[in-house]
């Protein structure tokens, strides 16, 4: 069945919040990196790679059910912050963001009968548990370890051990 056309207009929109959110979180990693935060920087390449991965299943979601992805133009990137925690709350806020927008995906799929999207999108939303639960739990690492050196070090050491697990989308 072919994809009904104003939910594929939002999930263009989500297409284009994903690569978004790829590379915002790139330009979180050039940030980490150049401040020599290493593992904070390492966390960030495997969380942008997954985004960029985000973004494709749901180009491949629109593709195979005969939808058009009119490739949109990339929003005007952050590149600056005062430190590691306003990174680290930036990083919740922007997924708590991503969240209410697949909610709203699916709104629009229920109100236009798109039923064949469904397992699809609640795939997306169900991602989300992990990446919010994942973001809150570093940012209350950083808010106590963030007022040490030492702390500092500590969070960065445990954060370069993130593995790549790839999306199970
Ligand atoms: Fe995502
Ligand atoms: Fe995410």
């Amino acid at each position: 069945m072919v994809i009904n056309g104003k939910l594929r207009a939002a999930m263009v929109a989500q297409f284009k919040a994903e690569f978004d959110s790829a590379l915002l979180y790139m330009s979180m990693r050039s940030w980490f990196e150049y401040n020599k935060y290493s593992g904070m920087a390492h966390w960030m390449r495997i969380q942008s790679s997954e985004e960029s991965e985000h973004a494709m299943k749901i180009f491949e979601h629109i593709m195979n059910r005969g939808g058009r992805v009119i490739i949109p133009t990339l929003a005007p990137l952050k590149t600056e912050w005062s430190g590691t925690l306003e990174i680290w709350k930036e990083v919740l806020a922007h997924e708590q963001k991503i969240t209410a927008s697949i909610n709203s995906l699916i709104t629009v799929a229920d109100a236009n009968g798109d039923r064949m999207s469904n397992p699809f999108l609640y795939r997306l939303l169900e991602e989300q548990i992990e990446e919010e639960k994942t973001a809150e739990c570093i940012l209350d690492k950083a808010e106590v370890l963030s007022k040490t050196d030492i702390g500092l070090i500590t969070l960065d050491r445990q954060l370069g051990e993130r593995m790549a697990t790839g999306s199970y989308l």
